[in-house]
């Protein structure tokens, strides 16, 4: 078992990763008593496939434990989905202050988080990843969120977890496409800051796709000890560090915007095509060089499934950047690669460069 710690003074914790470590967790958390209130939000297919594992686990923390599933989609980061999480949540522990799990993908982990972070003005909660996007990105950090109409995740907070627990066992039963988008972040992070692990993708990319436990532990462990590093230092996402993780991620939300969310992309085949056009633009620049330029588009491609741009039209995704520059700093701002394993926040990009790109990058 691998060990991160994400250094917040009081509100530091550790993120423990490895295979089949689930059952550890009774020696990991200790709740005030045995009568202590487990509340574990999840849904039907992930409880079906891993539930019991977990709750063999809880039994020995607790007589008290409700598995409470939410809806399977993006849908259930909503307000009534919240509500009634809640409303479940008062009516289970009415005198205890309870424990939250959040055992789940990124959809389960933000609404969960975000549930413990109002209740009773926050009550401790334990991420308990079983995605892979969710074990490298969203279950660290503390950030929690649902969505409304006009934005995605608009409404939440910075929440600290006490606990992150990423069972490599977990990501057996996960679809390719899943591992897929988990991969882009995973790139993403090589290209920050870590040299090695890139190339250990371009060597293992089919290993990960296989569900080998040894090649997803590693890179569960580098990618959280990443991020885990830049939380400790920009926790709030002020100073820009924190930033520096949305790399590829400025067009690749204005692609799902100009998709309309509508499913037919991905968020990683967004946020893949992202990186290729940031890339794109960084080469034009002279900001990096040609060799790693070619070997960022080559492992990127593996990763990912092609994305279809015949529906979105350059002018749809420029016109969603324009937007979301209003909300921003009233400007675009990219992060782009200087070379793999650093990146630089570079405002202003013209606007006929970013087109350039979007036309011809080799996406
Ligand atoms: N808080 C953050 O910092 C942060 C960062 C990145 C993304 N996010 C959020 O995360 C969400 C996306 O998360 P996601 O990609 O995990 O999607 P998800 O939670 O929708 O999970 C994807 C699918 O995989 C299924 N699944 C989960 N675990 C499984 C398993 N072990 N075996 C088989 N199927 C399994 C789920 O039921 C779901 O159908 C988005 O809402 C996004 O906004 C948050
Ligand atoms: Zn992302």
């Amino acid at each position: 078992m691998k060990v991160v710690k994400v250094n917040l003074g009081k509100r530091s914790y550790r993120i423990y990763i490895g295979k089949n470590i689930i059952g550890k967790l009774s020696s990991l958390i200790s709740p005030p008593t045995h009568d202590t209130p487990l509340f574990v939000v999840t849904n039907k297919k992930i409880n079906a496939l891993h539930g019991a594992r977990l709750k063999k686990v809880l039994k020995l923390i607790s007589k008290k434990i409700l598995f409470y599933e939410i809806p399977d989609s993006e849908k259930a980061k909503s307000f009534p989905v919240y509500i009634k999480t809640v409303r479940a949540l008062a009516r289970f522990s009415r005198k205890t202050k309870p424990f939250v799990f959040a055992f789940g993908g990124g959809v389960v982990g933000d609404l969960a988080g975000f549930v413990a972070s109002a209740y009773r003005r926050g009550v401790p909660y334990i991420q308990v990843p079983t995605t892979l996007l969710a074990q490298v990105d969203s279950a660290i950090g503390g950030k929690v969120a649902i969505d409304i109409k006009e934005a995605k995740n608009i409404v939440g907070d910075f929440y600290q977890p006490r606990m992150v627990i990423s069972d490599a066992g977990f990501l057996s039963t996960l679809p390719e496409k899943e591992l897929r988008n988990g991969l882009v972040e995973i790139v993403k992070y090589g290209i920050i800051k870590d040299r090695a692990l890139f190339a250990f993708l371009e060597k293992n990319t089919q290993k990960i796709l296989k569900h080998n436990q040894d090649a997803l532990e590693h890179v569960v462990s580098r990618s959280s000890g990443i991020k885990a590093a830049v939380v400790a230092k920009d926790e709030l996402d002020v100073t820009g560090l924190r930033a520096t993780l949305n790399f590829g991620h400025t067009v690749g939300h204005a692609m799902e915007a100009a998709a309309r969310y509508s499913g037919s992309i991905t968020h990683g085949q967004a946020v893949a095509a992202g990186m290729i056009i940031a890339s794109f633009i960084a080469l034009e620049k002279k900001m990096i060089s040609c060799k790693d330029y070619k070997r960022i588009c080559t492992l990127i491609k593996k990763v990912t499934v092609k994305i279809k741009l015949r529906k979105m039209r350059p002018e749809n995704i420029l016109n969603a950047l324009s937007y979301d520059k209003k909300f921003t700093h009233g400007f675009n701002r990219f992060i782009l690669p200087k070379k793999i394993g650093r990146v630089k926040i570079v405002d202003r990009i013209p606007e006929a460069l970013i087109k350039e790109a979007i036309e011809g990058a080799p996406i």
